[in-house]
């Protein structure tokens, strides 16, 4: 598998208009994307901008989304997950199938508009990863 680049780091929180605010007036964040529903993913993304990627804020959406059980363990919010972009989705799955790695369910198409699929934190050393094909514009 050819690695790429780390696209961005999911934080979760409880209150997005909270977690933009900080973002912009105590780290300085000038660029501050449109927030949007995912409803397939159950949250609710925004994306902050940084010089060399992004910050994927996640709030949940309904009470059976997958981030509301990790607020409930971290009530303030907190890293989530880091996503890295590979050139092909298919591809990238068979890999961290064949290391033995388990796959979250099957690629679908995440917030930047491209396949995406999660590898279990418990195979990959502790950290939920977003595994996410490169956009075509990029
Ligand atoms: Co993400």
């Amino acid at each position: 598998m050819k690695l790429g680049r780390l696209n961005h780091v999911g934080v979760a929180t409880p209150t997005l208009d909270r977690a933009i605010a900080f973002w912009r007036e105590t780290m300085g964040a000038e660029v501050i994307r449109e927030p949007f529903d995912l409803p397939a993913q159950g949250v609710r993304v925004c994306f902050v901008d940084t010089p060399n990627g992004q910050v994927e804020l996640l709030e949940p959406l309904g009470e059976d989304s997958p981030i509301a059980g990790f607020l409930a363990k971290n009530p303030l919010g907190g890293q989530h997950h880091l996503c890295f972009e590979v050139p092909e989705i298919h591809a990238a799955k068979a890999w961290f199938e064949g290391q033995g790695c388990r796959v979250l369910g099957e690629p679908r198409i995440g917030a930047h508009g491209t396949p995406i699929f999660f590898v279990h934190p418990k195979d990959m050393g502790g950290v939920l990863t977003e595994i996410m094909e490169t956009p075509r514009d990029h």
